[in-house]
């Protein structure tokens, strides 16, 4: 075999809380993770013979602006990590990313095809590396790979790369709003800094509530301590969490360092009816479930 096409799921922040910063100059985190429904198709080749490639389009075949399709591309570079860990000859690779999740979003969507790619070369190559390792190199990609090559639900802390999976029996619905901005996630790092956070997640109370399928009482426990801080600047932030919570969410919250505000519904029907009525508005609306 050698090729594999990999489902790359986006992720959600049902918590994100900064405990301190770091001598290495990133942030100390506590926070749950949880893999959704809304993904990227990654397409790993290998023994091409031929130069590298790496291609992105979305769905319907249109360039994705914006993304780099060469060694910056995070997928490109975890191909790259993977060889130079495994010493594996490199006999030409091809990627091909059919793009669904929205970039400088907060849904890890570069860090999902390089957790997608991790995997895809790992099992063409036969498993060399188990999950563990395969995480430690995502750490080498960025700070949000691990998770994404874990997947499911996970208290995640350290810079990203220390995992604890919290497997839930439940499914959740959700709807994703993207607005039309992005927001660069080391300046808002920095600019939260200077502005301590006043309310801190409550994790485990949290779980419990996934856990008993409470999703009234899971909605008021989602919390992102970068919220306000990027409202500041970008208020429609707080407004998109409004029309969330009157079309019927029981709690809404921006995603990792934004720009993506998503709100957890009772059930599958009240999520898609919700994301149906939002699409007249002037953002991107996505409905996806746990995975
Ligand atoms: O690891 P990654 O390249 O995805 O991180 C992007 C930026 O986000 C970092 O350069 C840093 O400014 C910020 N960051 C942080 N603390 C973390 C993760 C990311 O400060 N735990």
């Amino acid at each position: 075999m050698n090729t594999i096409t990999v489902s790359a799921f986006a992720k959600l922040n049902l918590t994100l809380d900064i405990l301190g910063t770091r001598p290495d100059g990133y942030h100390e985190l506590d926070m749950i993770m949880q893999a959704v429904s809304l993904h990227d198709d990654v397409t790993v080749t290998i023994h091409t013979g031929k130069a590298w490639e790496l291609t992105c389009e979305d769905p319907a075949g249109n360039q994705r602006p914006g993304i780099p399709c060469d060694e910056r591309n995070l997928a490109w570079k975890a191909a790259q990590i993977f060889l130079q860990a495994t010493g594996l000859p490199d006999s030409g690779i091809a990627i091909r990313i059919v793009k669904r999740i929205p970039d400088q979003a907060g849904l890890a969507g570069g860090s999902a095809d390089a957790g997608a790619v991790l995997q895809g070369l790992n099992t063409l190559y036969g498993t060399p590396l188990d999950t563990e390792a395969l995480c430690d190199l995502g750490a080498q990609c960025g700070s949000d790979v691990p998770f994404c090559v874990l997947g499911g639900t996970a208290r995640v802390k350290g810079r990203g790369e220390v995992l604890s999976p919290m497997p839930l029996d439940t499914v959740q619905h959700y709807v994703i709003c993207k607005p039309d901005f992005g927001i660069s996630t080391p300046k808002l790092f920095a600019l939260s800094d200077q502005y301590p956070a006043q309310k801190h997640p409550n994790q485990e109370a949290l779980l419990s509530c996934l856990r008993a399928q409470d999703a009234e009482g899971a909605g008021s426990l989602l919390c992102n301590v970068l919220e306000p801080v990027a409202a500041l600047e970008h208020p429609q932030i707080l407004s998109i969490r409004e029309d969330l919570l009157h079309s019927g969410a029981c709690g809404a919250r921006m995603t990792g360092s934004g720009s993506s505000v998503f709100g957890l519904f009772p059930d599958e029907v009240s999520a898609k009816q919700a994301a149906e009525q939002l699409k007249t508005k002037d953002y991107s609306v996505f409905y996806a479930h746990s995975v």
